[in-house]
């Protein structure tokens, strides 16, 4: 077994394929995104502002953050998995995900969740900082148009009225958020493989990240 880190912007198919791959390997499969996510919704929730250090602190340190099998997300054992999905959480994670003291906090717990082999981790620093031992890294990109559409097709199955301009404009936001923050801005790991999705489909995608994985095992042997 060995560990697989997968980075990219948001929509390139990142927690789709890991989720998958992880279904198929028989590993352990973690959301970190869905992390950052539970950071910014509890702030919300208890009216926390970003820039007040000390309640922040105060608020991560009462915060367990656990998944199921399933993939789903609890904090302190309440399943929060549809409400850390909304775009203005997905704004405000982007924000949250800047400040030093929520990063240090969220590598530490999943180092320690990731510490043995078989392990999937997706998200934005996983191969730069979070397991930059991983075997295989995969670095995922797409085109703004194809993740906006992506995401805007998911809003509608989901019944959610959606403007497809203004999603696109929110991702190209938080890709500049994420590659431009100070700590752990996103960037592709210097050892890993990027795949551009944009046309290729969630099969074939997962079929490209598998025999990268084969390639590596059999190397290892
Ligand atoms: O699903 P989507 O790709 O849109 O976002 P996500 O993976 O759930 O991540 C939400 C936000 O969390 C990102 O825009 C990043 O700002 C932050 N994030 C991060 O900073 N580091 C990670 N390892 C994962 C997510
Ligand atoms: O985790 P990340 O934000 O990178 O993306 P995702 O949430 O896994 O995927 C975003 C959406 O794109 C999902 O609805 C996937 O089904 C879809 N997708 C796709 O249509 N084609 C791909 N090759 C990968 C994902």
């Amino acid at each position: 077994m060995i560990n697989i880190a997968i980075d990219g912007p948001s929509a390139a198919g990142k927690s789709t394929i890991a989720k998958l791959l992880a279904k198929q390997l028989g590993y352990v499969h973690i959301d970190t995104g869905a992390m950052y996510r539970c950071c910014a919704y509890q702030s919300l929730k208890n009216n926390i502002e970003l820039n007040d250090l000390i309640a922040l602190d105060e608020m991560l340190q009462h915060m367990e953050i656990s998944f199921d099998k399933a993939g789903n997300v609890f904090i302190n054992g309440e399943d929060v998995s549809k409400n850390i999905r909304t775009n203005e959480i997905s704004m405000r994670t982007s924000s949250i995900a800047k400040i030093l003291l929520v990063r240090e906090k969220m590598v530490a717990k999943q180092r320690e969740m990731a510490k043995a082999k078989g392990f999937i981790l997706d998200g934005r620093d996983i191969g730069t900082v979070v397991l930059p031992d991983a075997e295989v890294k995969i670095f995922m990109v797409a085109s703004v148009e194809a993740r906006a559409k992506r995401r805007f097709e998911e809003y509608k199955m989901q019944g959610v009225d959606v403007d497809y301009d203004q999603i696109a404009k929110d991702i190209e936001q938080r890709d500049y958020q994420d590659m431009n923050r100070e700590t752990s801005p996103l960037k592709k790991a210097d050892d890993a493989i990027e795949i551009d999705t944009s046309l290729l489909n969630i099969e074939q995608v997962v079929n490209k990240v598998l025999s990268i994985i084969q390639k590596k095992e059999k190397q290892n042997d």
